[in-house]
């Protein structure tokens, strides 16, 4: 059977009474979720103290790294400061990558400080020139755990999901590009499109985010996404 990676990722939502409540909903199915689904949740930083106290320690990431190591470098989050709170990191999201002009270069030095403290990095890439760069600048990215997190620009947060077939041939790309790549697809995935994607042959699994965000419909998600496996 196929293993399938789900990863949640909750952008800047939630507030406290928020995010209490989603994890008041998702914990009776936390031990339901499929064996042979990875899940992962990401939350915003400040709410990771609600997560490791209620059984998710096993399925936490984040959404963001620091470039630099620990230090004088305010407002930061070191890798190493994850160390035993997270496992994995969300780097360049496209958001990111938009807003916050975060740059190729600094993408490869937040991914450079995550494998040293042995945090896996999932990289969200656009296209093919983004994967070239990242195993330029990390030629061990695939070798040290690294996974790519394929999300087409038009597909994110539009709820114009690209098709499992483009999805695939695009990781097909990648693959080619970066030997043996893990690689999810995000842009739009909801209960009723995701088995498309977790069908397809070069595709690891999905990046989900308005539907990670209530319980029931994430849940469902994963229920859909385990069952094509
Ligand atoms: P979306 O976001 O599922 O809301 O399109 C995906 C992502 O950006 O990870």
């Amino acid at each position: 059977m196929k293993n399938i990676i789900v990863l949640g990722n909750w952008k800047s939502n939630k507030t406290r009474a928020e995010a209490k409540a989603w994890i008041e909903g998702f914990s009776p199915k936390l031990s339901m979720v499929p064996q042979n689904i990875i899940f992962i949740i990401c939350p915003a930083f400040h709410h990771l103290d609600l997560f490791l106290s209620s059984g998710f320690t096993q399925y936490l990431g984040v959404q963001d790294v620091s470039s630099y190591t620990i230090g004088a470098y305010t407002g930061e989050i070191a890798a190493s400061m994850l160390k035993g709170v997270a496992r994995y990191v969300i780097v360049g999201h496209s958001e990111r990558r938009k807003y916050l002009g975060e740059t190729d270069e600094i993408v490869c030095e937040k991914v450079k400080q995550c494998l040293a403290v042995g945090i896996v990095p999932v990289v969200c890439v656009s296209d093919v020139l983004e994967v070239q760069k990242l195993k330029e600048l990390v030629p061990d990215f695939v070798t040290r755990g690294g996974m790519l997190l394929y999300e087409p620009l038009f597909a994110v947060g539009s709820g114009q999901a690209q098709s499992p077939e483009d999805a695939n041939n695009a990781a097909h790309k990648f693959v080619n590009a970066m030997n043996s790549v893990k690689i999810l697809y995000g842009g739009s995935v909801s209960p009723d499109n995701v088995d498309g994607y977790t069908k397809q042959e070069f595709l690891a699994g999905v990046g989900v985010g308005g539907a990670s965000l209530d319980p029931e419909k994430f849940y469902n998600l994963i229920l859909k996404a385990s069952s094509v496996a």
